[in-house]
Order: structure tokens, then C-alpha cells, then sequence
């Protein structure tokens, strides 16, 4: 049996008359990439939302990390709970390092985290430059991010994420938008190192390109449903996953 980190069931989110996420079960195993795919306005950012704590008020269902039922927790203390994720349209700071973009971000925003800080502060510190280490960074860890490639921004983003805190697993909303076809191959190689290293990700993205090429299995929103889960290839030939995304080619080339 596979090892699951994250697993939703039965989440709902609704606002107003609107279910954006209805009733979706679905999971995410240990060590693997998992893509969560759908058409503009499938309920996908809504689905991150509802599971990281920020849609307390319009969401019912369960929420489970390695087991344990999370569901109704703030969002701080989700954070704490090891779920790390990036924000759809957060831009990076660029007057100040890329060190200082992972600082700032890796500063507990809990009255325990603070605590921590505050008596080892080299610990934080500690966190900051493995992340550098991780994602190949220390070398531009002076410059600014104006400095870098797009791509190269897009991971200080995922750094952000990543430094937060002991992440189990870390949700990346559309992490590579705007990059070209180059950098979105060179991004997507560089989460494939990092599920190397043992992380476990879920990525949205609606570049069916991508999620092809670097996911190990993809759940499939439409409308606020799951309408397929599978492997890439299952995906690839499915005729749900084909209508919903008429007239963009399924395959791995279409950037
Ligand atoms: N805060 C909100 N209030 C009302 N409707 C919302 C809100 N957030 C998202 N929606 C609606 O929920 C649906 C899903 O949106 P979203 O999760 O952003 O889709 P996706 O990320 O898959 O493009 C859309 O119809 C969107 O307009
Ligand atoms: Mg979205």
C-alpha cells in the first residue's frame, strides 16, 4: 500500500450559491510528485485554499495528514503541521537578496515559532542556507532577484515555501507561470530533483506539458469535481481529460 501524506475527502467548498470544490476526495503519496490538472476556474487554487486553512468559513469535509485529521485548523498551525505553500500571484521582494526573500519567509508566524527563534536563532539561519543549498541557490544567494533568470525566480518562490518550516508536503499553485517553454522544462527538472531528495509536491498548473512530464500520478478537477485520477500515460489517452481541454493538444510537447 502507498504511503499517503496528504488525503482530502469529501472537501466542499462553497461560496454562496457556488461550489467551487464539491466533494473531492483525493490523495497525495510520500516522495511523489502529484499534479493536480483543470480548465481556468476549476476550483484548483480553491482546493489549496480550503486545504491549507484559509477558507475556514465557506469549507466542510476532512483533512488529513500522515493520518491525522487536521481539518478546521487555522492556518498558522497548518503551516506548523508541515503544509508549505506558494501563492498563485506572490511576486519575490527585488530590492532586497535572494538570501533575505527565504529569511523573511522562514520566520515563524506562531507565538511558539517566535520563541524558537528567538532563543536559536542560528537554527533559522541553518534553514535559510540548506534551502539555498537544496535548490542550488547559495551561488545567487547575494544577488537580487532581478538579477536572475525567471526560472531561477520561480524557485527562489518555491524556496519561500519550502524554508517555512518542516514541510511534509509542499502545494505549489502555478509555480511556473509565465516561464517559456525552456524554463518551464528547466523548472520542472528542478522539482524532479528535489522529489529525488525525497520531497513530497502537489503541483497545479494547467501547462498539460509539464504536469505530464514531471508528475508520477494526476487528479483531474472540472467544475469543482475530481473526474479522473491516474498516471501520466492513463492521462494522457483519457477522454474526460481530452474534452476539457479541447483545442489544446494533450501531449507532452504543447508548452
Ligand atoms: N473568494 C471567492 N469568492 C467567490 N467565488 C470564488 C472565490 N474564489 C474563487 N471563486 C470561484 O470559484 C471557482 C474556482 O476558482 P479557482 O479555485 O480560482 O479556480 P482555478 O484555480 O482552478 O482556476 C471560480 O468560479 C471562481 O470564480
Ligand atoms: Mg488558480
Amino acid at each position: 500500500m502507498s504511503d499517503t501524506v496528504l488525503y482530502t475527502e469529501g472537501l466542499t467548498v462553497r461560496f454562496g450559491g457556488l461550489t467551487a470544490v464539491n466533494n473531492v476526495t483525493l490523495d497525495c503519496n510520500r516522495g511523489e510528485l502529484t499534479g493536480l490538472i483543470g480548465p481556468n476556474g476549476a476550483g484548483k487554487t480553491t482546493f489549496v485554499d480550503a486545504v491549507t486553512g484559509f477558507l475556514p468559513d465557506n469549507s466542510s469535509g476532512s483533512v488529513q495528514i500522515d493520518g491525522t485529521e487536521v481539518f478546521g485548523r487555522p492556518a498558522h498551525l497548518l503551516a506548523h503541521a508541515g503544509l508549505s505553500r506558494t501563492w498563485q500571484t506572490l511576486e519575490l521582494f527585488d530590492d532586497i537578496s535572494v538570501r533575505s526573500n527565504l529569511d523573511v519567509a522562514s520566520r515563524l508566524l506562531t507565538v511558539r515559532g517566535a520563541v524558537r527563534d528567538f532563543f536559536r536563532p542560528t537554527e533559522r539561519e541553518d534553514r535559510v542556507e540548506e534551502t539555498l543549498a537544496l535548490l542550488g541557490l547559495t551561488e545567487l544567494a547575494n544577488r537580487q532577484p532581478v538579477e536572475l533568470s525567471q526560472g531561477q525566480r520561480k524557485l527562489v518562490g518555491v524556496g519561500r515555501a519550502l524554508v517555512a518550516s518542516s514541510t511534509k508536503i509542499l502545494l505549489l499553485d502555478e509555480p511556473a507561470a509565465g516561464l517559456d517553454k525552456t524554463e518551464t522544462a528547466w523548472f520542472g527538472q528542478q522539482l524532479r530533483e528535489l522529489v529525488g531528495k525525497g520531497y513530497t509536491m502537489l503541483l497545479i498548473d494547467h501547462d498539460m506539458g509539464l504536469v505530464l512530464n514531471v508528475c508520477d500520478r494526476i487528479h483531474m478537477l472540472v467544475f469543482g469535481e475530481l473526474v479522473t485520477s491516474g498516471t501520466p500515460e492513463e492521462i494522457r489517452g483519457n477522454p474526460d481529460v481530452i474534452a476539457a481541454y479541447l483545442g489544446h493538444s494533450v501531449d507532452s510537447s504543447n508548452g
